[in-house]
């Protein structure tokens, strides 16, 4: 068993990582929930797999219940938002009840959006059971649905009570989602964690340590930013250059921000800020996990970056590495953009 501790100036949480976890997660959520009644949100893949588990432990000490809505990123819209809403009212849900969201990041998001906005604001814990979601947006608290036509734009930060990871669900993940993950916990090791993109080189299997060193990353970047104002800039590397080949290739988004990095790694080092073996480093560990290689110009795509959400009156920040597990935010504008390399 792993644990993290998430300090913030207006709460602070657990994250426990542990295998076999989901069979008694009653015992970890009677330490922060104390009430008689729960309400499950999971998908339709999710509820099959792990549902009756999760029931199964928590009846020992609560009245559950749970709503289930279509699995995929389709469901992180605002009618499946009022849908889950709807039926927790129909079902009696009160402001001192609890959520718990069990899935991956798309459950994540909408039911801590849920918790965020339901009565103003009830309690969540999370139980995530997708690798992206177990390494990544389990933590951190930003919560959200896509709306018209652009991902995460009505949201809250909402922090939940609890984290319960349960690294042998990931056994039952598809290959594709697998690497999908794999590609954000790569980012994180090569942004602020050098010892676990070395553990990552031997290929091991994901364990609790593993998505404990994951965490760890944003755990940092998430104390010291928690309403993403600076440092969680960060963890956007990569993102950049692979939201503007995501949608025009229809790559999974973790494949693209493994190709976002290849391009991120070449500009650094033609602009002398990251050093020239960070990219075979990095190549080389992304070709292990199966992740997309395909070699893309950064240069053909900076004028994307220009109308990216990253783009502030006309300076553009750019996540770039200086060494393996170190980056920095370097800031161009336009202007040196355009001359520097689009000339
Ligand atoms: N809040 C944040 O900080 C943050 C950070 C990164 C990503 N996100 C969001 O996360 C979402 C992506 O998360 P995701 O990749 O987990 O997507 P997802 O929730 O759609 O899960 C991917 C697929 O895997 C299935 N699944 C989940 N766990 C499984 C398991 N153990 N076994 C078999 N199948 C399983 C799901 O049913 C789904 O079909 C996006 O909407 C993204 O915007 C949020």
């Amino acid at each position: 068993m792993r644990k993290l501790e998430i300090n913030l100036s207006t709460t602070k949480y657990d994250i426990v990582i542990e295998n076999g976890l989901l069979s008694h997660c009653v015992d970890y959520i009677k330490t922060v929930y104390s009430n008689k009644k729960i309400y499950i949100v999971t998908d339709d893949n999710v509820e099959k797999l792990y549902l009756k588990t999760v029931m199964d432990s928590l009846a020992t000490a609560y009245d559950v219940d749970y709503v289930v809505i279509p699995h995929g990123e389709e469901s992180k819209t605002i009618n499946v938002y009022a849908n889950i809403c709807e039926s927790l009212i129909e079902k009696g849900v009160k402001r001192g009840n609890l959520l718990v969201a069990l899935g991956g990041g798309v459950i994540g998001d909408m039911t801590g959006f849920v918790a965020a906005s339901l009565y103003r604001g009830i309690p969540y814990v999370g139980i995530p059971t997708s690798l992206l979601s177990q390494m990544d947006s389990s933590i951190g608290g930003k919560t959200g649905i896509d709306f018209a036509g652009r991902k995460n734009i009505l949201g809250a930060f909402k922090q939940p009570s609890m984290v319960l990871i349960d690294p042998n669900t990931l056994k039952t993940l598809d290959n594709r989602e697998f690497n999908n993950g794999m590609g954000e916990l790569i980012k994180h090791g090569a942004i602020g964690n050098y010892k676990l993109l070395e553990m990552l080189k031997s290929k091991p299997e994901i364990d609790e340590n593993v998505i404990f060193e994951s965490l760890s990353v944003k755990k940092r970047v998430v104390e010291i930013d928690e309403f993403d104002l600076k440092e969680r800039m960060t963890l956007n590397f990569g993102h950049t250059f692979g939201h503007a080949i995501e949608l025009k290739y229809g790559f999974k988004h973790g494949e693209a921000v493994a190709l976002g990095m290849l391009m991120a790694l070449e500009m650094g080092a033609d602009l002398g800020v990251t050093d020239k073996s960070c990219y075979d480093e990095i190549y080389n560990i992304l070709k292990l996990y199966e992740l997309p290689l395909e070699k893309y110009n950064y240069r053909d795509y900076l004028k994307d970056v220009f109308y990216d959400k990253k783009n502030i009156a006309g300076t553009i920040s750019f996540i770039f590495l200086t060494k393996l597990g170190s980056c920095c935010i370097y800031k161009l504008t336009e202007k040196e953009i355009k001359e520097r390399f689009l000339v």
